[in-house]
């Protein structure tokens, strides 16, 4: 049998049969009823939050905003300005976050939050306007309304102390509050894939669905108000709302188990969060670098792979002692790599192994490796936002994407594609559109609408 063909079969578990996407689907439809339900929330594992987002743009929003976006590996500041006709302009400043915002206090990242915003503002010459601002952040909250948003749990990278339980807008608010000369009002708090959705609506007004797949992997869509009881009355004169459907912790109630593999548990293992984020942990870009890097140690240890290489023993070194070896951006690297000697293989088998004159059929294996990491998280993506589309119900709908595992991986697309089209109602048709600068925009937008719908209101009926 040819090695190819064993690796393959060496890695069958990580190759999902239709049966089991069949099961996927199933299992995700039920968690999604039961986060919607009131009675049934608790034991859901996707806990469906309300973010409060009700209307949505019609493209003509005007205004300048301010807009913060945290929740990936750096974090932003942006000027959005909307000028109507579906048009927008933005000015932005990235801040890079070390492990002091990331795993420190809460206070101080609320303070450094604070910071970065005050030199933003100075540097643009923004002191002296009074602007409404947008606040993505995008972890699990438990909204109240729009400016209120109670932090349940930290997910991806970030595990702040005094933080889970309490309020995100006031510690932003005080936080401000304590560097005097900032006027800005928060309008709204809102996760990265409503984000999405809004600014791709801004262009696209069919967009029902958000998705994000970065560093996380989470979707929101549009649910009609009489499918959400945890809903009160005073909302339901709107007939829809933005559901964060929070699917990263699909599988935390069972429902993965299924498909998940002796990786995942290494993975879950290893993490900040065990036991949590269960199907984020299969298909976002924080975790798909590490099962490639898994994957590899075992077929290395079953003589799959480099199994005539000199440096064997020390490839084997590597990929046990050091996690987090091989980033999940060699992975897009490599499915780009467009010439037929696996030019980007060579240079991390280089960068990562020292090695420099790999055998060309241990090049062609650790690229199919990758590929069968990707395909799995683009199938299973699949498979659970055909079950939005289908629950959005509508004839045509649009799903807003962002992130850079989506931006980066050109087989993506075409993975997710793949079980979209099988899972997607026939009566039901899709396209997927990308994001431009959904956490920033998006921001904007929802405090355009927001600032809108109260003039209305004060101007009553
Ligand atoms: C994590 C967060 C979620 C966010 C996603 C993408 O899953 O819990 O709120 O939308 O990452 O950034």
């Amino acid at each position: 049998m040819s090695e190819i063909i064993r690796l393959r079969e060496f890695l069958d578990e990580l190759i999902p049969s239709e049966d089991q996407l069949q099961r996927l689907y199933q299992n995700f439809c039920l968690q999604i009823r039961k986060g919607l339900g009131s009675k049934t929330n608790k034991e859901a594992s996707t806990k469906c939050y309300l973010t409060y987002v009700q209307d949505f743009p019609t493209g003509n929003e005007t205004g300048k905003y301010l807009a913060l976006d945290l929740g990936g590996s750096k974090f932003r500041v942006l000027l959005i300005i909307l000028k109507g006709d579906h048009d927008a302009e933005q000015i932005s400043k990235t801040f890079e976050l070390t492990e002091t915002e990331l795993l420190g206090s809460g206070p101080h990242l609320f303070d450094f939050i604070a910071k970065c915003l005050h030199e933003f503002v100075c540097e643009n010459k923004l002191e002296s306007e009074n602007l409404p601002l947008g606040f993505t952040f995008s972890f699990p909250c438990i909204q109240t309304g729009l400016t209120k948003a109670i932090l349940l749990r930290w997910t991806k990278g970030f595990n702040c102390s005094d933080t889970v339980g309490e309020d995100v807008g006031t510690m932003l608010k005080t936080a401000i509050a304590r560097r005097s000369g900032l006027k800005i009002e928060v309008v709204a708090i809102l996760n990265d894939t409503t984000g999405t959705q809004m600014s791709c609506a801004h262009r696209n007004p069919p967009c029902h669905i958000g998705l994000i797949i970065g560093t996380g992997c989470n979707a929101c869509y549009t649910e009609s108000v009489d499918n959400c009881e945890r809903l009160e009355a005073k909302y339901k004169d709107k007939p829809k709302i933005i559901i964060n459907v929070e699917w990263g912790a699909f599988g935390e109630k069972g429902g993965i188990d299924h498909v998940t593999t002796e990786y995942d548990r290494v993975i879950d293992k290893n993490s900040l969060n065990p036991g949590a984020q269960l199907y984020e942990k299969m298909v976002a870009g924080m975790y798909l670098g590490e099962l490639v890097r898994l994957a590899m140690l075992r077929a290395v240890n079953e003589n799959l792979v480099f199994s005539q290489c000199r440096l064997r023993k020390p490839i084997t070194d590597i990929l046990t002692k050091k996690p987090d070896c091989i980033a999940t951006k060699v992975l897009s690297d490599i499915a780009n790599d467009k010439g037929d000697d696996w030019p980007a293989v060579r240079e991390v088998f280089k960068q990562v192994f020292n090695l420099n004159e790999p055998d060309p059929e241990d090049c062609k294996k650790f690229k199919y490796v990758c590929d069968v990491v990707v395909k799995r998280a683009g199938n299973m993506l699949g498979v659970t936002l055909a079950a939005l589309v289908n629950k959005v119900g509508e004839h045509f709908t649009v799903i807003g994407v962002d992130g850079t595992v989506y931006r980066c991986h050109p087989n993506f697309d075409g993975y997710m594609r793949e079980t979209l089209d099988k899972f997607v109602d026939q009566e039901y048709k899709y396209d997927i559109m990308l994001s431009e600068d959904g956490s920033g925009r998006g921001a904007a937008l929802v405090a355009a609408v927001v600032h809108n719908d109260r003039m209305e209101r004060s101007r009553g009926p």
